[in-house]
């Protein structure tokens, strides 16, 4: 396995992550206005304005392609479900153990949630590897190249992504071709031809791709996608089959952004359910 990164680098990487959490939590709470996402954004704490600035000037095609090629073969890591969510807990923030939830308790709120409210058998073991793919993190990748809002590049950026004004910084806005509206896509191409913004979410549907539905592979796809599942923008990129399957990933959402203020997952207890849950769907070893 590769190396992991310093543990003070991963609480620090659990302490932004944690930041950026809450502040997708409170954007996209039901109901808001334009405007209101506006001011919010505005009174974004700095580590969050700071984050996506980053973010939206280094995520131009050049450098999704470029993590596409790196981690898309999969030969990074070979592990199993439990295994990746113990890896991944190297990025809990140790100074406040009360109030923080680990990386697996995050995933088993959201997927109880999913259990309890009759879902399908694969959405379950969707809500649980959502995020696993955020051991991205533990093999030194940076907070801007893994979490936070995803949106396509090679095309021009819509004003309905977090901070669109950042993307001021980004080589990509006067490339003569990635700076159209369609950029490199045709109209209404399918989003499996589209590149995103690198992160977690590109990268564990990858990982999940030969053990889940369609459906579940979309909801990790996409689940950061929030300009395109909350606010309809990059419909011109979709086809029929994407805004088809949109449903299930719109279906998912609640899950993952709403988990944080339910009760602890007590995981000893329900243990066996997913053992048997993984055995399922996966086998005992996954390609990352
Ligand atoms: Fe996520
Ligand atoms: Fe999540």
């Amino acid at each position: 396995m590769a190396a992991i990164i310093e543990p003070a680098a991963a609480a620090i990487a659990a302490k932004t992550e944690e930041q950026w959490d809450e502040f997708v939590s409170g954007r996209y709470r039901e109901g808001k206005s334009e405007e209101e996402f506006r001011v919010y954004d505005a009174q974004a704490n700095p580590g969050v304005a700071e984050f996506y600035r980053i973010n939206h000037a280094h995520q131009t095609l050049d450098f999704v392609l470029a993590k596409e090629a790196e981690f898309l073969p999969l030969k990074k890591a070979e592990m199993g479900i439990w295994e990746a969510a113990d890896f991944l807990n190297n990025l809990v923030d140790d100074s406040d153990p009360d109030t923080d939830l680990s990386q697996t308790e995050h995933l088993l709120q959201t997927s109880e949630a999913i259990r309890k409210d009759g879902h399908p058998r694969w959405m379950v073991a969707a809500g649980f590897v959502h995020d696993l793919a955020k051991v991205l993190c533990l093999w030194g990748e940076p907070q801007w190249a893994v979490v936070g809002d995803t949106f396509p590049v090679g095309c021009a950026f819509s004003s309905k992504v977090v901070f669109p004004e950042y993307f001021a910084a980004n080589p990509d806005v006067t490339h003569p071709v990635f700076s159209t509206k369609y950029g490199i896509y045709a109209p209404n191409c399918g989003l499996d031809k589209v590149h995103m913004s690198w992160g977690h979410d590109c990268y564990g549907a990858k990982v999940m791709e030969p053990y889940l539905p369609e459906e579940a592979i979309y909801m990790l796809r996409y689940h950061s996608f929030y300009a395109c599942h909350r606010e309809g923008a990059y419909s011109y990129l979709m086809n029929d089959h994407d805004r088809a399957m949109f449903e299930w990933v719109k279906k998912f959402n609640p899950y993952d952004l709403y988990s944080k203020g339910r009760a602890k997952p007590n995981i000893a207890e329900i243990k066996p359910y997913y053992d048997e849950l993984f055995t399922e769907f996966f086998p005992a070893k996954i390609a990352w």
